[in-house]
């Protein structure tokens, strides 16, 4: 695991794209893994940036996002689909047709499921995939427990979790209890992951990441094991970090 530490949440954007930027030069149709939330605000804005300044170009690239709340249809503002549409697909060129959410109205979960993971066998794997980190360890929405080998699946979120997402809401009710998510092994098939990282409320979690053991109560710990894995982190999420 590669740890890059940075002063604060503006350079962890900077930075998340420098490595976009690297990476991607030497890919000519890339596959990207996608995360919302607010970790990766900076980076898509970052990649709009340099797109405007024609620096780079998503027309050959396809994507697949983490994750999705069920019972969310896409036009709905707090849907992952709005918000990979407002954040970063309708600034870009990428084909719509490119773009891979789970659909979180999907009449039969299960397959829905099973038909995200068939596709990104298709058209996978991915060669780059970006995470964020929840208090709890989780990624995309596998939460503490889930299985390192699970597969694309449905999820239902934590306590905590809906508590940290409240924040997007108008009040807590109204946030989703179910999601479907990538599960751990389909995000551990990713070529390269980028872990972003950034304030005091994700140090514990940062610490645990770095310090602590590869364990199926903190789902983040399997990076650990992955050839390719660089996380970027602000001092703020660096606080409680003892390794060097
Ligand atoms: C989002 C996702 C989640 C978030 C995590 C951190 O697609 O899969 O795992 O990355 O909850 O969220 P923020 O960045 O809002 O702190």
């Amino acid at each position: 695991m590669k740890l890059i530490r940075v002063k604060d949440y503006a350079e962890l954007s900077e930075q998340a794209c420098a490595y976009f930027m690297e990476r991607l030069a030497a890919i000519s149709n890339p596959v990207l893994g996608l995360a919302t939330g607010s970790t990766p605000e900076g980076l898509y804005a970052k990649l709009i940036e340099k797109y405007n300044n024609k620096e780079i170009s998503f027309k050959h690239t396809t994507t697949f996002n983490l994750d999705e709340y069920v019972g969310l249809p896409p036009e709905d503002v707090n849907s992952y689909s709005y918000y990979m549409h407002e954040k970063f697909f309708h600034h870009i060129d990428i084909p719509e047709e490119n773009v891979h959410l789970l659909n979180g109205v999907a009449e039969d979960a299960k397959k829905e499921c099973e038909a995200y993971e068939a596709l990104m066998q298709k058209l996978g794997p991915v060669d780059i995939q970006v995470l964020g980190i929840g208090e709890n360890g989780h990624i995309g929405f596998n939460e503490p427990g889930t299985p390192f080998s699970s597969r694309t699946h449905l999820v239902n979120l934590n306590e905590s979790t809906i508590k940290a997402n409240a924040r997007f809401f108008d009040s807590i009710e109204e946030v989703p209890t179910q999601a479907l998510s990538m599960g751990i092994g389909t995000i551990l098939e990713a070529k390269a992951i980028l872990l972003l990282v950034s304030g005091e409320k994700k140090a514990e979690a940062l610490a645990r990441l770095i310090d602590g053991e590869v364990n199926e109560d903190f789902p983040a710990s399997i990076l650990q094991k992955h050839p390719d894995v660089t996380v970027i982190a602000d001092e703020a999420a660096f606080g409680k970090v003892r390794r060097k």
